[in-house]
């Protein structure tokens, strides 16, 4: 019994606990699942659902799965915020399926605005190539940090906080966003209060936005023209 105490208690079992602690996979981890093979190109007709998509068959897969083109043209999508966005996950790229990054372009006219948005499933690593920003996000204790960025500059958003960009210059603006995640998400915030389907019950907003019923009409109006795709 004694020599099971020592044993429990000894300076080695601690070490031993804390190695396996350190090796162990963290279970909050929230990125992507690593890959198993080299490649597994969605198969986005495929019946089943599962964490991603299920793999295309290997002996099928071709170059073209690899390469993506649909960036090459020029933005002419913009929305009434003034900002064009093309993302590029494992939906229009199947070949990103379980490689855990995903990319979006996301151009601005004069004033665009890509409104308070997240990204639950990813970090954002993004390349300003064109114009001027002002860009900011807000921590869980609510400290904004900002900065204008402008063309060659990087910034960095962390997973799932709420952030923004405003073309502040003259021209237009655009940048290229990377993502830790196959499916990043967006979900923007305005819309998830007001353009939800079933609506989300109006004595919740009265009373979350400290407001009246006047006022939540008014701005649920607005948001009904928006396409919450976007
Ligand atoms: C929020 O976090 C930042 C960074 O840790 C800290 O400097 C700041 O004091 C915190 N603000 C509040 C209101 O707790
Ligand atoms: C609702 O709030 C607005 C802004 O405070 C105010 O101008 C308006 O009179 C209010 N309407 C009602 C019906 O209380």
């Amino acid at each position: 019994m004694a020599t099971f105490l020592h044993l429990l208690i000894s300076p080695y079992s601690i070490l031993f606990s804390l190695l396996l602690l350190l090796l162990l996979p963290f279970p909050s981890h929230s990125t992507d699942p690593s890959p198993l093979q080299d490649f597994c190109v969605a198969d986005l007709k495929s019946p089943f659902f599962i964490n991603g998509f299920p793999c295309k068959n290997p002996s099928d897969v071709t170059s073209n799965d690899f390469f993506y083109n649909g960036l090459a043209n020029n933005p002419n999508n913009y929305n009434n915020l003034g900002v064009d966005l093309q993302q590029v996950t494992a939906v229009q790229f199947p070949g990103l399926n379980t490689l855990g990054i995903s990319m979006n372009r996301v151009a601005f006219r004069p004033g665009g605005l890509n409104p308070p948005h997240v990204h639950p499933r990813a970090s954002e690593l993004s390349l300003v190539t064109e114009g001027k920003f002002y860009v900011g996000w807000i921590t869980t204790n609510y400290t904004l940090y900002s900065k204008i960025v402008s063309a060659g500059e990087l910034f960095i958003i962390p997973p799932g906080l709420i952030h923004f960009q405003l073309n502040v210059g003259e021209g237009n603006a655009r940048f290229y966003a990377s993502f830790n995640s196959q499916n990043p998400g967006i979900q923007i915030v305005g819309q998830a209060l007001f353009n939800t389907t079933p609506t989300v019950l109006d004595e919740v907003l009265v009373k979350a936005l400290q407001t009246n019923q006047t006022i939540i009409d008014l701005i649920k109006n607005k948001f009904s023209k928006i396409n919450p795709s976007f």
